[in-house]
């Protein structure tokens, strides 16, 4: 039997046309974008034709002095100069990578390490990693694969904390040897054990040091598909959500697909989960459908392992309705049972991010990451209380549920080249049109309860406006600006699809675009926004329909596909991008682009993740002149045996000392300071120092060994560098 014919799983698709590797579309989206979309409602370009008399200006009454109101809590006294492309962390932007590099390239002047890699043991009594005899049980207390949202959770002091990290999905065809890829039990336990989440502590001897983290830490968590998670909101207990195993509708087992996030205010994280449909055998239904479950059998078998993944069973019709929700977790509390917030709706949440009315007044925005799909806004009944977590904690779970209307105040001129409009601006007015409020369905002819689970259709229904896959949508904790990553969407304005918009201006939409949203007053609780495009992505040496606000496109680092999103102290927005080696033909990377003044649209690569790598979850934390990314699935494109990517380790096969694999680990990385961290210390020295805030006094106690990172100091070698220029790719 050749090697391929032993592959029973993941069997690659032809080629989907302008994104990533093909691989990289089947095993993270099921294939979305080959498949036909999920939106056949009429929203869209006509409605906003139809509205284009209302000006921006007259519809909300902006002025200056309302754009810039502060009402957010914790805004920091530098949001005065907030985006003024001014910022802690000093360099010089990188060229753009090819995307034949094998490598995680930082800006002269800086370094990086692993803190910790797909299999590092998190507890005292885990197996070490041994991808050749891997098991569901060791998976469970090792971290998981394909690292995506990431925060680094200093505590008081700053010489402990907490790294919480989500791990998106699976490469089966990497993550396992070919001749046990027939053995399903094996293959698909490791693979619900990989998914899910990490809580992994972190100490370091100095602020502004690099991290180890700390195995056997009190805080450490797997979550994985086993972990039991507390429904609540208006549809808990709902019989659509209920199944032969929860007749309650109140308990699901497990969190999938988790791709961004948000840390709260109050500490806890929110996890989006967004593509869950790949994952069930459809049983046919409008409302499954809708949301792009099949009714073929999966590629991925775990309905043949375990039942609940065959909705066409008696007893588990609703099982898929128990996923595509935002999930909160309390990284503090290892016993804590996590939550999914019904009344956040649901989608295939990218994420969920917070942000804090002047009243206390909770606002969640989450973007819908298909194409077509909506932009999303919770708002809560209850208020904000400083200090109060058990309170805080319960804000997700009562409140009103909206889908964002998009109307162009130049739409007519909208003719999909990527064009500015005679005015200057891709901008205009905005509505959040209501799904739920008061805890009354807003929408005629569903229950609250069908709003909320089946939140799609719901919003068809409400007219809101389609977009090129929304991704993160992050409220800048500078000014209350909300910033959405629209990726791409390369089936606009193709035959029988929605045309461009003013909000997404480009037919065959390949490279993506930023908007930006003014709430009205400011007030994140406002029924009315305003908002302009911020960026038009893509290389400008090579494609003139690129915008970056006015900045010179000749001196802005080329950028494509942008994905997640975050803010440094200085209140400029950082991008981390997913698809570029597709499109523009570089590594991912992740860029700053300041917001405000001169530096407005100014784009700089920071750095750029190894082949066939997307950047996510970045963290930047400026002030210590540290930044930190997911790099999730390097070598997406190869197999166990036949490796297209060695990060982090850089192990060549040749090569490998005892417990060393030549292989790619999806990893959490640190760029820092050249010079620091010379020797990074492993989690079995640096684990003995005493903690600080609660486990003051108290030593730490791991297993004898740390995890190894000896490789990556090498980093790409040209023996490396010369085998990945050779591998065969598919993009
Ligand atoms: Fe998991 Fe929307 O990317
Ligand atoms: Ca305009
Ligand atoms: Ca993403």
């Amino acid at each position: 039997m050749t090697e391929t014919a032993k592959r029973t799983f993941l069997p690659m698709l032809g080629h989907a046309r302008g994104k990533r590797s093909p691989l990289t579309c089947q095993l993270k989206c099921g294939n979305a974008c080959a498949m036909a979309e999920c939106n056949h409602s009429d929203n869209g370009y006509f409605r906003d034709i139809a509205s284009a008399a209302l000006t921006r200006r007259s519809a909300l009454g902006l002025g200056a002095a309302a754009a810039v109101t502060i009402g957010v809590v914790g805004a920091t006294p530098e949001a005065a100069q907030a985006g003024r492309g001014r910022s802690g962390l000093s360099f010089t932007p990188i060229a753009p990578v090819p995307n034949t590099v094998d490598d995680l390239t930082v800006p002269e002047g800086f370094d990086w390490s692993p803190i910790i890699r797909w299999g590092d043991p998190l507890f005292t009594d885990t197996p070490e990693f041994d991808p050749r005899n891997q098991t569901a049980a060791a998976q469970a207390g090792q971290f998981g694969y394909n690292s995506d949202y990431l925060d680094i959770i200093p505590d008081r002091g700053g010489r402990t904390g907490v790294l919480v990290n989500n791990h998106e999905y699976t490469n089966e065809n990497i993550m396992f040897p070919a001749e046990q890829q027939g053995d399903l039990q094996r293959v698909v336990g490791v693979a619900m054990a990989a998914h899910g989440m990490s809580v992994v502590e972190i100490a370091r001897t100095a602020v502004g040091q690099p991290w180890s983290y700390v195995r056997g830490g009190k805080r450490n968590r797997r979550i994985t598909l086993s972990t039991p998670f507390r429904v609540d909101g208006p549809a808990a207990g709902s019989d659509l959500l209920k199944t032969k195993d929860d007749p309650t509708g109140t308990l699901v087992l497990g969190t999938q697909n988790n791709c961004a996030g948000g840390t709260t205010p109050w500490g806890t994280v929110l996890s989006g989960e967004e593509n869950f449909n790949q994952y069930f055998k459809g049983n046919g239904s409008a409302e499954q459908k809708r949301y792009g479950i099949s009714t073929e059998a999966p590629s991925r078998r775990w309905h043949e392992v375990d039942p609940r993944f065959d909705s066409t069973l008696p007893g588990y019709e609703n099982e898929p309705n128990r996923f595509g929700w935002v999930v909160e977790i309390d990284p503090q509390d290892p016993d804590s049972t996590p939550v999914k917030h019904t009344n956040l709706g649901r989608f295939k949440h990218e994420g969920a991010n917070v942000r804090v009315a002047e009243d206390g007044t909770v606002v969640a925005y989450s973007g819908d990451d298909e194409r077509f799909d909506y932009l999303y806004k919770f708002v809560s009944a209850k208020t904000y209380r400083e200090g109060d977590r058990a309170h805080n904690m319960t804000l997700l779970s009562e409140g009103d549920l909206y889908v964002a209307k998009f109307t162009g105040d130049t739409a007519a001129e909208i003719d999909g080249s990527g064009r500015l409009p005679s005015d200057g601006a891709f901008d205009g007015a905005g509505q959040w049109l209501p799904l739920v409020v008061g805890g009354e369905s807003a929408v005629e002819g569903m229950s609250v309860e069908e709003v909320l689970v089946h939140t799609r259709l719901a919003a068809d229904k409400a007219g809101a406006t389609k977009m090129d896959r929304p991704e993160d949508v992050e409220p800048s904790p500078h000014t209350g600006k909300v910033y959405v990553a629209l990726t791409n969407n390369t089936q606009r304005g193709t035959a029988g699809k929605a045309g461009p918009d003013e909000a997404n201006p480009r037919t065959q939409n390949r490279d993506g675009h930023i908007v930006e949203l003014t709430e009205r007053g400011n007030r994140a609780d406002a029924t009315e926004f305003g908002w302009n495009i911020l960026l038009v992505a893509g290389d400008p040496a090579k494609n003139p329909s690129v915008y970056f606000s006015g900045f010179p496109a000749d001196k802005v680092s080329p950028i494509s596909c942008p994905d997640n999103l975050a803010f440094d102290s200085q209140g400029n927005l950082w991008i981390s991008t997913d698809g570029a080696p597709g499109t523009i033909g570089y590594n991912d990377g992740l860029y700053r682009v300041g917001l405000t003044g001169g530096e407005r649209g100014n784009v700089r690569q920071f750095l750029a993740v190894p082949q066939d790598a997307e950047t996510s979850g970045p963290v930047i934390h400026d002030r210590e002149g540290m930044v930190y990314v997911s790099v999730q699935h390097p070598g997406e494109d190869g197999t166990f045996e036949q490796p297209r990517s060695y990060f982090p380790d850089y192990v060549l096969p040749t090569r490998q000392a005892d417990g060393e694999f030549a292989l790619p680990r999806p990893s959490v990385a640190q760029v820092f300071a050249a010079g620091r961290g010379r020797d990074p210390q492993f989690p079995g020295e640096i684990s003995d120092a005493p903690g600080r805030s609660r486990n003051r006094g108290k030593r730490r106690k791991n297993g004898e060994r740390g995890p190894r990172y000896r490789g990556y100091r090498g980093k790409a070698t040209p023996e490396t560098k010369k085998a990945a220029k050779a591998a065969g790719r598919s993009y």
